[in-house]
């Protein structure tokens, strides 16, 4: 049985962009321009397992062996609405993967997530999908949004998150201790709670409207 791994990247560019991206005077432009740097730096740590083949090439000089990404590509799925701040990151490091969405709301008085929209292959046989959702607060919508990729035959999942509570981090372990297929999260930072309106302390507010504006 595979249980969930956590990762929380120990780098000092890392830490940087997260530190101005949680200051209250960072304007929506230089957010998502942070965001985007940000992911692509914990898109290189949580591809680290990404499947391989073996490939040879022709240099000018001989034949080299490398690799590349095995068939059927990963699918990255970015959950609406913050979720898209994070897709571009990602995608600029895995060009060739696919991206399904998932639209998925929590409902501010019971904290429930819901889903809204799904745009997502039938069948995940073999996939290898990693989900972008940028705060892991209460973990409902990150493992509501997981169990569906396994309901539809994902291999694997990794999450990557710009920041993590330690209470959604233990609701995931919960959720995910018996599941055959290893869950993954990769996230910047684990903050302290959360409060009593379910936002990350100290996080960085909420992300989708320091992205998009408030709605
Ligand atoms: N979602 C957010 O955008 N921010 C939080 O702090 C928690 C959930």
């Amino acid at each position: 049985m595979a249980a969930m791994k956590t990762l929380v990247v120990d780098h000092p560019l890392v830490a940087h962009k997260l530190t101005t991206l949680r200051d209250v005077r960072t304007d929506s432009p230089t957010f998502r321009r942070l965001a985007d740097e940000l992911v692509t730096l914990l898109a290189y740590e949580a591809t680290r397992d990404v499947r391989v083949t073996e490939a040879t090439v022709d240099t000018p000089v001989a034949p080299a062996h490398g690799v590349r990404l095995a068939r059927p590509a990963p699918l990255v799925v970015p959950i609406l609405r913050a979720g898209l701040g994070m897709l571009d990151g990602m995608t600029r490091l895995l060009p060739t993967a696919e991206v399904g969405f998932l639209g998925m709301i929590r409902d501010e008085g019971t904290l429930k997530a819901q889903t809204y929209a799904t745009r997502l292959p039938e069948d995940l046989s073999g996939r290898q999908c990693y989900v972008l959702d940028p705060m892991l607060a209460t973990g409902g919508t990150l493992a509501a949004a997981i169990e569906l990729l396994f309901a539809r035959g994902a291999e694997d999942v990794t999450a990557i998150c710009l920041l993590a509570a330690p209470e959604g981090l233990a609701y995931m372990e919960k959720v995910f201790a018996g599941s055959e297929a290893p869950v993954r999260v990769v996230t910047a930072a684990l903050d302290e709670r959360l409060n009593e309106l379910g936002y990350i302390v100290p996080g960085l507010g909420d992300a989708g409207d320091r992205l998009y504006g408030v709605v």
